[in-house]
């Protein structure tokens, strides 16, 4: 159990099983990936731990680069705009894997998915640990899930709330 500022966390998924499941998850990547080069492109600060455990199970030869995505308003709308910051690779011609800590609404990498295909790359895959279908507001496919998981919110290996709680082995869940 953990307590941040006001909320108390309690067990939710333990370390060995999304070290199993990273597992699983590579072994398919590895299969499905063995005659290509993609370009891993990992969506921080939450996925950082997913990542890292998912990339030391990679036998391919790959490379690995890290964006994040930051929210904007845009003047002439009130809808929140994602834009995309560090991808400094020409990813034209490239096979994508975008890993992610969590799709909840989908809403962040419906909008990533859009403006990374506008650069033109050859394929775009979605690896993401977490997956709260009931949450789902956009269509999105998503190739490799860890979990799904009921809508409600998880904190730890790399989740934060208010900033912290990111370095634990275990995934915990809102009491
Ligand atoms: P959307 O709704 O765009 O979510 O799919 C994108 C981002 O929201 C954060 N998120 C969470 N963070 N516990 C967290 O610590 C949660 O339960 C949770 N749900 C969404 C996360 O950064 C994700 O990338
Ligand atoms: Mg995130």
């Amino acid at each position: 159990m953990i307590t941040i500022k006001d909320k108390t966390f309690v067990p939710f998924i333990p370390a060995k099983a999304i070290q199993e499941r990273i597992q699983e998850l590579a072994t398919q990547i590895n299969e499905e990936y063995a005659d290509k080069q993609p370009l891993i492109v990992v969506v921080l600060n939450g996925a950082f731990l997913f990542a890292a455990d998912l990339a030391k199970q990679l036998t391919i030869s790959c490379e690995i680069t890290f964006i994040r995505v930051a929210s904007y308003e845009a003047t002439e709308s009130s809808g929140q705009v994602k834009q995309i910051l560090g991808l400094n690779e020409s990813i034209e011609g490239r096979d994508l894997i975008v890993i992610e800590d969590i799709v909840d609404t989908g809403l962040t990498l419906h909008q990533v998915c859009a403006q990374l295909r506008e650069k033109g790359p050859a394929s775009i895959a979605i690896a993401t640990l977490l997956f709260k279908p009931s949450a789902l507001k956009e269509k999105l496919d998503l190739q490799y899930v860890g979990f799904e998981i009921e809508n409600r919110f998880v904190l730890g290996y790399g989740l934060d709330y208010d900033g912290l709680g990111r370095n634990t082995q275990d995934i915990l869940v809102l009491k």
